[in-house]
């Protein structure tokens, strides 16, 4: 693994679990971890179980009892370590957004595609698809339950930097994270609906806003959190969005809004998507993530209304491996699903999904709403994946 602070930690955890909740045809042993700060580094592998620990993640790459690379770092480093993991036949998992922009995605999907050939598995890490809720929305949608869809509504909400003496982060800054909350949370929502509803967007119209255009630099940050060092820190221009609002267009000829912000004040990681069909209803609520409310138009008038699922029953996706029904799952089990479905692939010599062609198609979403921002919102279609090309 290379990164070991906030989805380190999340994917860690899910390494450590996922074989002792999951009968896998393969055991994963957490051989090496990489970091730049050596004390820092050696305490991660302490405490988040590795055996090793490096500062050079070229180590990873050449080691021979390394089989998979799971890259945990910001964007800007998606593509030199996964191009690099590819061509040494390791198997790749790399975190979203796959990388910081088309061109770069475009590269890791054409390695990906090569390197598919000789057995090598790769796959970009939206975990919320494998909440058993979400799994079970595209379920219900796969099935016909929903009937024709008609509106996709899809929210991602934070207000972690609404402080403007918030400081300057690597996610505040577009050579290392691409863009903001575009691409950190709408990149999410983007791959969650069209997951859920198996419809791709076709084009945007765009409204982005910076809205604290200069912060201090940080003296620390990890994850969502950072200090300064006093009143006095200098500062620097932040250069990526702050919140992005789109309307798309669905390839199976449903309108979708999307909405993803860091200054939506008092929300803290809310993602929320409604799917309206001609047959009903779905609604998933991650501060809520183990109910589905399901409205079946089918059904007698009189009886008609949203139902709330529980879904922790033995026959809903990934649950008959946890606890007896009722008993609830949180966050982290999304990592664990991410990690037994990534396992089972590589194992059982299968393409898992998301593929990085599948991500790259996000990117190109992403790329869509950022051209159309610049251009006073005007209609942006979103460019076909088809052409893998190296760069
Ligand atoms: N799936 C999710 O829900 C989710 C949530 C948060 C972040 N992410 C994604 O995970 C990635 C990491 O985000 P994070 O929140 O964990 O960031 P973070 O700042 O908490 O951690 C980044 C880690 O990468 C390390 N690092 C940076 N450059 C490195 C290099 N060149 N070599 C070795 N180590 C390096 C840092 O030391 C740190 O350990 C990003 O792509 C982000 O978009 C995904």
């Amino acid at each position: 693994m290379v990164g070991y602070a906030f989805m380190g930690a999340a994917h860690s955890q899910a390494w450590r679990t996922v074989n002792r909740v999951f009968d896998l045809p393969a055991r994963a042993r957490m051989a090496l971890i990489c970091g730049r700060d050596t004390g820092k580094v050696a305490d991660a592998a302490d405490r988040l179980g590795w055996d090793a620990y490096t500062t050079d993640w070229r180590d990873l790459i050449n080691r021979d009892d390394i089989d998979v690379v799971d890259v945990c770092t910001p964007g800007d480093s998606h593509a030199e370590i996964a191009l690099a993991a590819l061509a040494a036949g390791k198997h790749v998992l790399c975190e979203k957004p796959l990388a910081n922009t088309v061109a770069e995605a475009r590269a890791m999907t054409a390695a990906a595609e090569t390197a598919r050939a000789a057995g090598v598995r790769s796959m970009c890490g939206f975990n919320y698809r494998r909440v058993p809720a979400v799994t079970m929305m595209r379920q219900l949608v796969a099935d016909g339950r929903l009937g024709v869809i008609r509106h996709v509504r899809a929210t991602y909400l934070q207000d972690w930097i609404v402080d403007p003496q918030f400081p300057l982060v690597w996610r505040l800054q577009k050579d290392r994270a691409g863009s903001g909350a575009l691409g950190d949370i709408g990149a999410h929502i983007i791959d969650l609906t069209q997951f859920v509803t198996g419809q791709r967007i076709t084009g945007v119209s765009a409204v982005t806003e910076t809205f604290v255009k200069e912060r201090p630099l940080p003296a620390e940050s990890s994850g969502l959190a950072a200090t300064v060092d006093g009143s006095a820190s200098p500062t620097g221009p932040v250069t990526v969005d702050d919140a992005a609002v789109f309307v798309a267009r669905l390839d199976g000829g449903a309108l979708a809004t999307y909405e993803a912000s860091r200054f939506a004040t008092g929300r803290k990681n809310a993602l929320r998507v409604e799917i309206n069909g001609s047959l009903g209803s779905v609604v998933f609520d991650l501060e809520r993530l183990n109910e589905l409310e399901f409205y079946d138009a089918t059904r007698p008038g009189a009886e008609q209304g949203f139902s709330k699922i529980l879904v922790t029953e033995g026959d809903h996706p990934y649950m008959s491996a946890w606890w007896p029904p009722g008993h609830i799952i949180g966050y982290e089990h999304s990592f664990t699903h991410e990690m037994r479905d990534f396992i089972e692939a590589v194992a059982t010599g299968v393409d898992p999904a998301p593929s990085f062609a599948d991500a790259l198609q996000v990117q190109l979403v992403l790329d869509a709403v950022t051209r159309s921002a610049e251009i006073g919102s005007s209609w942006t279609e979103v460019e076909p994946t088809l052409a893998a090309v190296a760069v």
